[in-house]
């Protein structure tokens, strides 16, 4: 078998100042996963090394890790896929979040922001007797934004998170458009006037740097482009019950 160099990034913060790299030597075969290596190194030589993972299907998001400078879920992407031509691969924490150690961050900033979105459905008062009927044309509206899993791959390579913790961010807003587009949902203008502020969707830069990241193939870009665009029609129906009401109070002569 031929050895390959794991890369892995550590940091104790009860002994470490600043984060290093730690090196383990692993002879994988060609079905050894990237959690596979990190699980080999921790079992086989050094039981400190940590890392998050639940469901090893691609499913929890919770192994979303920087591999190679990309993020990523590290439970279904082969080993051999990540190593160059040294067979070395280099493994970090996601970017732009606290570490809390080695490859584990903290990310209240991510769920704080998601809870800000009210992600859940509002359903009208009146149920329907059974259930409610979609069609398939407002499901495909909604363009596949269900089967994100909430890794926070496209959270932690947004520059916009970079900079500031108090943009909503990509995960959070792509939740939001399945809500706003949602014919269930009876709350779309709120949601709109509520991400139409400094920290909503006119914080994206259009970098597309989630699109990239997304395990899912999931396009955060244009769910926040459709929610510009949305706002900025319901901003001018506002607009115009303004001038409306200022007309009632204030009739302009016309004769
Ligand atoms: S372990 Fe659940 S998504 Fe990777």
């Amino acid at each position: 078998m031929v050895t390959a160099t794991i890369r892995i990034q550590r940091f104790n913060p009860d002994v470490d100042k600043k984060p290093h790299i730690g090196e383990f030597h692993l002879e994988p075969d060609q079905d050894t996963t990237i959690l596979d290596a990190l699980q080999m190194s921790k079992s086989q030589q050094d039981g400190s090394v940590t890392f998050r993972r639940s469901c090893r299907h691609a499913i929890c998001g919770s192994c979303a890790m920087n591999v190679n400078g990309s993020n990523m879920l590290v439970c279904n992407k082969p080993l051999a896929a990540v190593l160059d031509k040294n067979r070395r691969v280099t493994i970090r924490p996601l970017p732009y979040l606290p570490i809390i150690k080695d490859l584990v961050v903290d990310r209240s900033s991510f769920w704080e922001q998601y809870q800000r979105v009210k992600p859940w459905l509002i359903p009208p008062g009146d149920l329907p007797e059974k259930e409610f009927r979609v069609s398939p044309e407002e499901v495909e509206a909604l363009n596949n934004a269900e089967t994100c899993i909430m890794c926070g791959a496209c959270y932690s390579a947004c520059q916009v998170i970079g900079m500031t913790k108090q943009y909503i961010g990509p995960h959070a807003l792509l939740k939001a458009f399945l809500r706003v587009v949602d014919p269930r949902d009876t709350e779309p203008g709120e949601r709109l006037a509520n991400l139409s502020g400094s920290d909503g969707v006119y914080r994206c830069h259009t970098i597309f740097n989630c699109i990239d990241a997304c395990p899912k193939d999931l396009n955060p870009t244009q769910a926040i482009e459709t929610l510009r665009k949305l706002a900025q029609k319901r901003r001018a129906l506002d607009d115009a019950r303004n001038e409306r009401q200022k007309y009632i109070e204030e009739p302009v002569s016309t004769g």
